[in-house]
């Protein structure tokens, strides 16, 4: 049985769902954020210890000014309301992106239950905002660039934002499209990639499990015969 650390979640169809209900954009983001800390108790259950959910790519910068502010204000709420869960539940929660561009309310929220719950064993709960896995490269190179002549897999890995986290064994994707909308492009070097129809706002603990249950039967190599 395939040992499972680090799982990854593109949560995407959010605005589909919502579209679907004849709802706004903004209310299948507001349903998307309550299910995630279901996904996160089960990942404890299950005894995951790192779960890192794509909220905000580089990207969505260039969706509409109303979309983008109905997001950052859903994350202000989600931070507000969510600080006593990671209590709760003995998780330390993290953020990877660069957070430099969000505003300085927000910043100041996220460092504080950072700071909280850094010693928190449970599990690890990463969300990625303003997060971009070619911008992530490009600012861990340069950073790399500075104290190092030579620069090696390991000194890369070390200044990345996920320095901290093991690379990614299984990636999830809702909302039927199959592809990774630069995401961790090298932390999921050997993920195995689970890509589901089911639009993030009726993703399930039920369904989580399967997908969990099916990779912990495959066969992984690593490039060697075993
Ligand atoms: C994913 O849902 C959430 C974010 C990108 C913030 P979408 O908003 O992309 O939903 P669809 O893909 O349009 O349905
Ligand atoms: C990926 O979803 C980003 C997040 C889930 C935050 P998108 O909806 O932005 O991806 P594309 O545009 O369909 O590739
Ligand atoms: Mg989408």
């Amino acid at each position: 049985m395939n040992k499972l650390s680090h799982i990854a979640i593109i949560m995407d169809g959010n605005g589909r769902w919502a579209q679907a209900k004849g709802k706004t954009r903004a209310t299948g983001h507001k349903k998307g954020a309550s299910i995630v800390q279901d996904i996160t108790k089960q990942a404890i259950k299950e005894n995951i210890k790192y779960i890192t959910y794509y909220a905000f790519s580089t990207e969505n910068w260039n969706r509409p000014k109303k979309e983008v502010d109905s997001l950052m204000n859903l994350f202000e709420k989600y931070l507000d309301k969510e600080g006593s869960f990671y209590i709760k539940n003995n998780v330390r929660f993290n953020v990877i992106g660069d957070i430099s561009k969000l505003s300085i309310k927000l910043q100041d929220k996220i460092s504080s239950i950072m700071q909280k719950t850094k010693a928190n064993t449970n599990l690890v709960q990463t969300l990625a905002v303003n997060y971009g896995s070619k911008d992530e490269i490009i600012r861990a190179v340069n950073k790399a660039n500075k104290e190092h002549k030579i620069i090696n897999e390991e000194i890369i890995a070390n200044y990345l934002d996920t320095h901290n986290l093991p690379d990614v064994d299984l990636l999830i994707r809702t909302g039927g499209y199959k592809r990774i909308s630069n995401y961790l492009l090298w932390q999921i070097a050997y993920a195995e990639l689970s890509f589901t129809k089911t639009l993030w706002p009726d993703f399930s603990t039920s369904e989580f499990k399967k997908i969990i249950k099916k990779f912990k039967k495959i066969k992984r190599n690593f490039g060697t015969l075993k």
